[in-house]
């Protein structure tokens, strides 16, 4: 398309890392989720951009994805953290989430809190925060041996890994969780309450124009009811 008024037209490559439903998540052929429908939805709303097809990544490489150029946007469901925040640019926050410990739904363990999976083999994609719990609040404090804890390159490869016994718990995302809750024998054993805050990530880079330009399509969305629409298809809420 050509934005009105005689102005160029910017083209953003996006970039995301499937097999994280509901927010994105391969059906069939097709790349879908509340992520893909909300970056469509703010694009809508900002003139001189538009959005070419997306590219796929696992999650733990969509950064130097990102500063490499391959692609110019992240919408990923991730986390904003300041150590993400001194490489990269991130839009206001567009979704809350804490995190969750998922086991077998065969009641061979529940655990409680995070204490309970010393010395059990557990697992989280690789690069996430989820992972970044495993390692700072077990791995660093002698809780857990790191022999004890996979890094997956993405979370369908773990829950595989529990449902066949190969690890006992995953640290991940609590929508997420609860996804897979619903459609594998895993259940959520408790959630761990961290208040992240998801945000698209662009390079910094780029002139703030697009940083910018995504924050207000992304306020419009809210205002307009479209967001509101959004987390009613994919979250039933
Ligand atoms: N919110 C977590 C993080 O930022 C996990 C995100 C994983 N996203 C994905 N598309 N696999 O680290």
């Amino acid at each position: 398309g050509c934005s009105s008024g005689g102005g160029s037209t910017e083209t953003v490559t996006p970039g995301t890392a499937p097999g994280f439903q509901p927010f994105e998540f391969q059906d069939g052929s097709e790349l879908v989720g509340f992520d893909i429908d909300l970056t469509t939805a703010v694009f809508e709303e900002m003139d001189g951009y538009e959005l070419a097809e997306w590219e796929t990544f696992e999650f733990g490489s969509l950064i130097q994805a990102l500063t490499s150029d391959r692609i110019d946007f992240i919408a990923a469901a991730m986390t904003i953290t300041g150590d993400r925040d001194e490489t990269i640019d991130f839009s206001d926050p567009y979704y809350s989430a804490n995190q969750s410990v998922i086991v077998r739904s065969d009641g061979s363990f529940s655990p409680s809190e995070l204490g309970d999976l010393s010395g059990r083999p557990v697992g989280a994609q690789s690069g996430t925060t989820g992972e970044g719990i495993i390692q700072d609040e077990l791995i660093a404090n002698g809780e857990l041996e790191e022999s004890n804890y996979t890094s997956y390159d993405n979370y369908v490869l773990a829950v595989e890994d529990l449902e066949n016994g190969n690890i006992d718990a995953i640290v991940i995302d609590e929508p997420v969780g609860d996804t897979f809750a619903n459609q594998r024998p895993v259940e959520v054993a408790f959630i761990y309450e961290t208040g992240e805050q998801y945000g698209f990530g662009m390079r910094t880079d780029d002139d703030d124009d697009l940083t910018s330009a995504v924050n207000d399509g992304l306020q419009t969305v809210r205002d307009d009811g479209t967001y509101e629409d959004l987390t009613a298809e994919w979250f039933g809420s």
